[in-house]
């Protein structure tokens, strides 16, 4: 018998040993051929799908002049300013590589605004642990948002932060529903 099944699609040449001949060959080529017609369709939704991204991102670069070299200028010049605030700077003292997390962070908004996919992290995850409370966003955003208005001209910099407050109020929330209370969006509809 093939154990043919969708996640064991190939021949099985143990089961098919007691087979006629003829049988076994036919048997195996045809699974041959599924597995071979499988594998070329997916590497041509996979191309299609990054086809499509492609054309997204040629999109929003048209629609709101964000580039990448702009991503990483708002990157690190945010994370400068984060890491001399008295509040935020002793939160960020456990990035242990600025390089990597500057690299991560350029990456996320990338993702975020250009829809690059080249962010595959968790981000909710990595900020439940550290135990943040309203001020922390308050103060985060403040900061975020002066740097994306230096940066960006003007429709870049409201994309950066709506996007930013809707992010910060998705962690404010969450942290508040770990710590047993309950919080509303704060951010997403300030002036
Ligand atoms: C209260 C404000 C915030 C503080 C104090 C904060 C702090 C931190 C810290 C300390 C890390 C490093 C975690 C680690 O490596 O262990 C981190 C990672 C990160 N933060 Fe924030 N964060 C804040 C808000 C935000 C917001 C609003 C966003 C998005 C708009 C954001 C996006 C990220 C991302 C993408 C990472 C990398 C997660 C990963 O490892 O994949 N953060 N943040």
């Amino acid at each position: 018998m093939l154990a043919a099944g969708p996640r064991n699609l190939r021949c099985d040449k143990d089961a098919a040993r007691n087979w006629p001949d003829n049988v076994e060959r036919a048997a195996c080529g045809i699974t041959e051929r599924i597995t071979e017609d499988m594998s070329d369709r997916l590497k041509a939704e996979r191309e299609a799908a990054t086809a499509r991204r492609n054309l997204l991102t040629q999109d929003a670069i048209e629609r709101t002049g964000i580039t990448e070299d702009m991503i990483g200028e708002l990157v690190t010049r945010f994370y400068g300013r984060v890491r001399e605030d008295a509040l935020l700077g002793p939160v960020f003292a456990r990035v242990q590589n600025w390089d990597e997390h500057l690299a991560k962070l350029m990456d996320f908004w990338s993702s975020v605004v250009l829809m690059s996919g080249r962010y595959q992290g968790s981000p909710m995850r990595a900020h439940m642990p550290l135990s943040l409370v309203g001020d922390h966003f308050d103060r985060w955003l403040d900061l975020f948002e002066q740097t994306a208005r230096e940066v960006c001209p003007p429709a870049a910099a409201a994309l950066f932060i709506d996007k930013a407050r809707r992010i910060a109020d998705s962690f404010e929330m969450a942290s508040a529903t770990l710590a047993g209370r309950i919080a509303a969006p704060r951010h997403v509809l300030r002036p």
